[in-house]
């Protein structure tokens, strides 16, 4: 797979920004340094394991239990990406799920491991919100430019990287506008937060339903727009990604899992096997159709259990 935009750094270039979301549970984190996770060089470790995750929240009568002894193993493919989609029902535990590998929630009791070594408090993985949240008192280049700025790049230089992005995400030209609602449309706010995780050229890469509120042109357009970056990424990145739309699964993911609930479990996992490079063509296919056929049907016989 021919790849361009993750770009795989040395340990010393990599920091996450940890302001990758000014979303209320997170801004205690934005003036923190924390390092960013590099695939390993040579034998193949698992991406993401979660072992053993208990989340209870016992205020609740009885206790709401959201997972119970859980289990997920994210393996790495030698020289392949990976596009995982989670789905489930509302109230599952996707974003849950997403919290523990990004570091915002830790679970009740268990642990996390990325690439083979137990997660700590420090550590940050990227992750894309539904709601638009970009700083709507910076510009565009500011809100990209900020994680490197905080964490030590000098302006010039962040500036320039930022650009870069900028350009990948198809916002040139709209680098001096405040990031900001209606100066920027739903769409172009959510390319800035695309391209403020980007910009720190993160190997994992989280996004719970970060499209969700975009008109049906526009998801479309931005669904082509990340599934090249993802053909063209020059490291193997892996993205977890959660939607409720079975067709941007479909047309996104290299892998589906499907989750059920109380509590949560791995009920269906399978591979999509549609062309690496997919344009909107694709939804016109066959084997497009029969896949969200296929996974309306599973999450319709999710729905219809109690
Ligand atoms: N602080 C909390 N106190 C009590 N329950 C909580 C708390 N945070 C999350 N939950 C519960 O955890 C469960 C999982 O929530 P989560 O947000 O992960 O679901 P989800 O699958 O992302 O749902 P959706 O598809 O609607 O976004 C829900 O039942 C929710 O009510
Ligand atoms: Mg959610």
């Amino acid at each position: 797979m021919k790849r361009n935009v993750f770009q795989k750094q040395s340990e010393s270039e990599i920091d996450e920004p940890a302001v990758t979301t000014p979303v209320p549970d997170t801004t205690a984190e934005v003036n923190t340094k924390i390092p960013i996770h590099e695939k390993p060089a040579g034998a193949l470790t698992d991406v993401i394991n979660l072992v053993n995750i208990n989340q209870v929240y016992s205020e609740h009568t009885p206790p709401n239990v959201v997972f119970k002894d859980f289990n997920l193993d994210i393996k790495d493919i030698k020289d392949e990406g990976q596009f995982i989609t989670i789905m489930g029902k509302s109230g599952c535990g996707k974003s849950t799920l997403l919290r523990y590998i990004s570091g915002l929630q830790v679970p009740t009791s268990g642990d996390v491991y990325i690439y083979g070594k137990k997660r700590t408090d420090k550590d940050r993985i990227p992750m894309v919100f539904q709601q638009y949240t970009s700083f709507e008192w910076k510009t565009v280049l500011q809100n990209v430019a900020l994680p490197l700025v905080l964490n030590g790049v000098p302006k010039n230089e962040a500036n320039e990287k930022a650009m870069e992005m900028i350009k990948i995400v198809g916002l040139d030209g709209h680098e001096n506008k405040w990031a900001k609602y209606p100066t920027l449309s739903g769409g172009q706010l959510q390319r800035v937060a695309i391209a403020r995780n980007l910009v720190v050229n993160p190997q994992i890469l989280l996004m719970d339903e970060p499209f969700g509120a975009l008109d049906t042109i526009t998801r479309k357009q931005i669904q082509v727009f990340l599934r090249s970056i993802f053909e063209n990424a020059k490291i193997d990145p892996t993205i977890i990604f959660v939607t409720h739309s079975e067709s941007e699964a479909v047309f996104l993911s290299t892998d589906i899992f499907i989750l059920d609930s109380g509590p949560a479990n791995i009920r269906h996992q399978f591979k999509i096997d549609l062309p690496q490079v997919r344009n909107d063509s694709v939804r016109y296919s066959n084997d497009f159709t029969e896949y969200v056929n296929k996974l309306g049907s599973l999450m319709e016989d999710l729905k219809n259990e109690v």
